[in-house]
Parts: structure tokens; C-alpha cells; sequence
């Protein structure tokens, strides 16, 4: 590699593995005046960061896409994903069907056997507290009433793709799944507070907030170094890095695929505007979810690079008539929560 003195104009030639391992700014003194020439190993133009960037792929005619054409990219794949689970939306009919029957519901959630099995496993977990009593779909039903059981369902449903790991947000195995349930959680808490109406879509609003990580994991990874360089060096959100970098962030499209999986509007208006309420037009669901995930943050729960220098708006407390101290409570009774539904019965 070609490098100029910028005091005395001399060029040298160096070899690329004397910067390898370095990143910063670099100084060397020039052979020939003794001034210092500053090189910068992890900027523009230098092997490494042409790596980090993608630049190298550019270079071979392979552009790292961005913006919309990643969009594309991703919805062409979006039929890899597992989509909402059907059992969901046909226990929502039978729930909006004042003529239906705890029967009926049970009947919808035993058509899938693997689900059975895991509702069976939270019914049972000690924050339900009914450990090892309830046998039966049916059974839960009748003991927890059709709210809580609609509550398990989305549970069940949603473990098996919130559980797995993403490397890309250095999230392990299991800890998006407990955010989940921490932001789930307090998004209910919150809403039995403000507006008790909202409570049931404020906990499924809150449980699949951030699936839009799960559809960004693989992009961020293929670009890890990329993030990791601009989170350190600006000192800025991982949440910016998403939108500088690729051009959108995991809010704006989970948003749009679960507009596609037919997820309610206002649980998508909810999921869109969970890092910044702002512009959701006072929507109390948006304000919420992202109090909710403010305080699953705070509390540490399965944050991974998304949690540094997390911000909550400014205004969110005051626009649900919350205090401080009722954000300490929630964040004391989620991370109660978690353990217990975590808790084997
Ligand atoms: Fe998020
Ligand atoms: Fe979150």
C-alpha cells in the first residue's frame, strides 16, 4: 500500500500486514523529514476496513444491498421463516365470538399437538401457580379463564423463534425469548395501569416486538464488524447503526412483515414506533410497548448490543400518567415474571 508524507511529499510503500490488528489512528515517523504521517488502518481505502464495509464486495460487483433492495431481498426469503402460527389467529375468531365456549377455544389450540404440549408446560410454571395440576387444555381454560389462556397460546407460539440465537446481536440462545417476556410483561402491567382495555394486545404487542431482529440477524452478522466499528467509534445506538448501515432498522421492518403475516394494525403500529413513540400520533399502544422495553433494558434483561446507550422518550412517562417509582415497580415485578415463567413447574 502507497502512502505519502503530507509534510514533505515523499511516498513509500508499505505492506498491508504492518496495520493488520490496528485500528485508530496510527502514527509513524517519516524516514525522511522525521515529521509524523497519521494513517488510519481502519478508515476508507485500507484493506481492513474495505472488509468491514463490504467495500470488497463492491469491488468484485457484489454490493452489500441496503435500503429498499434489502427489504426485497428479505421479503423474497421471508417463506423460510416460520409465519405466525394459524392456532393464533383462529383462537383470536373464536375469542371475538361472544356465542363461543372455553370448549371451543380449547378445541382450536388442541389441533396442534406441539403447542398443547408447550401451554401444558407455562400452565403449569409457578407464576401461574397451579404446578403440576393442570392436565389438560380444557382444564387450563376453565382454571386460568380464556384471557390468560390466549395469554399462554401467544407464548407457546412464540418461544420457538424467540429462543434461538443471534449472533449478529450477540444475543444467546433464550435471551431475546426472556426480553420478550419481560417487555410482554410490563407492556400488560402498564396497560392494566393506563388503559386496562389494552392489557391483551399489549402483551402480544410486547412479545413480538423485536422480531424483526430474528429477520435482520443473518444481514447484521454478514456485517458484524461494520456495526461493532460504528457503535464504538460514534458512541451512537445500535438501533442508528441498523439505519445508517443498512438503511432501515429491525422496528421499521418487522412492521412491514407483520403487515404481511396479517398481524392487527395496532399491534403493528405499536411494533413500528417501539424505539420512538414519536411519530405514532399519541398512540397510547406505542407508548406502552417502548416503556416496556425501556424497562426490560434498565433491568438487564437479554439487551445484547440493542441495550447500549438505550434512550426512552422523553415524554413517554408523562403522556401515560406514569411516575418514576411506578417504572421501578414494573421493572421489579418483570424480572419477578420472567423467573417464574422461565421456572420449570
Ligand atoms: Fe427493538
Ligand atoms: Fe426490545
Amino acid at each position: 500500500m502507497k502512502i505519502c508524507c503530507p509534510h514533505c511529499g515523499k511516498e513509500y510503500t508499505i505492506k498491508k500486514e504492518t496495520l493488520k490488528g490496528y485500528s485508530g489512528t496510527v502514527s509513524i515517523p517519516c524516514p525522511n523529514c522525521k515529521e509524523k504521517i497519521l494513517l488510519h488502518p481502519g478508515a476508507a481505502g485500507t484493506e481492513e476496513a474495505d472488509r468491514a464495509s463490504g467495500h470488497d464486495m463492491q469491488a468484485k460487483g457484489k454490493a452489500p444491498a441496503t435500503g429498499d433492495a434489502l427489504k426485497q431481498r428479505i421479503f423474497k426469503t421471508l417463506k423460510d421463516l416460520p409465519p405466525m402460527p394459524q392456532v393464533v389467529q383462529k383462537a383470536r375468531k373464536v375469542l371475538s365470538d361472544p356465542n363461543s365456549s372455553f370448549g371451543d377455544l380449547a378445541k382450536v389450540i388442541e389441533s396442534d399437538q406441539g403447542i398443547v404440549t408447550r401451554v401444558l408446560k407455562m400452565a403449569n410454571s409457578p407464576y401461574y401457580g397451579l404446578s403440576g395440576n393442570v392436565s389438560s387444555v380444557k382444564h387450563a381454560s376453565v382454571v386460568l379463564g380464556t384471557k390468560t389462556l390466549m395469554e399462554l397460546l401467544n407464548l407457546a407460539c412464540s418461544s420457538e423463534i424467540l429462543g434461538q440465537t443471534l449472533e449478529g446481536y450477540d444475543l444467546a440462545a433464550g435471551d431475546l425469548w426472556m426480553h420478550s417476556l419481560a417487555v410482554a410483561n410490563g407492556s400488560q402491567l402498564i396497560a392494566r395501569r393506563v388503559n386496562p382495555s389494552l392489557e391483551q394486545d399489549a402483551f402480544s404487542a410486547g412479545l413480538i416486538h423485536d422480531v424483526g431482529k430474528i429477520i435482520l440477524d443473518p444481514y447484521i452478522l454478514e456485517r458484524k464488524a461494520e456495526f461493532q466499528t460504528f457503535v464504538k467509534e460514534r458512541s451512537d445506538t445500535f438501533l442508528e447503526a441498523e439505519k445508517v448501515i443498512l438503511g432501515f432498522d429491525h422496528a421499521e421492518l418487522a412492521s412491514e412483515v407483520c403487515e404481511r403475516w396479517q398481524i392487527p394494525r395496532h399491534i403493528v403500529l405499536a411494533i413500528r414506533y417501539h424505539h420512538d413513540p414519536t411519530p405514532s400520533d399519541n398512540d397510547m399502544l406505542s407508548y406502552i410497548v417502548h416503556l416496556a422495553d425501556a424497562a426490560a433494558i434498565m433491568s438487564g434483561i437479554g439487551a445484547g448490543f440493542d441495550g447500549m446507550l438505550y434512550t426512552i422518550h422523553g415524554d413517554a412517562l408523562s403522556r401515560l400518567r406514569l411516575k418514576e417509582d411506578d417504572l421501578f415497580d414494573i421493572m421489579g415485578e418483570i424480572a419477578c415474571y420472567v423467573d417464574k415463567t422461565t421456572q420449570q413447574a
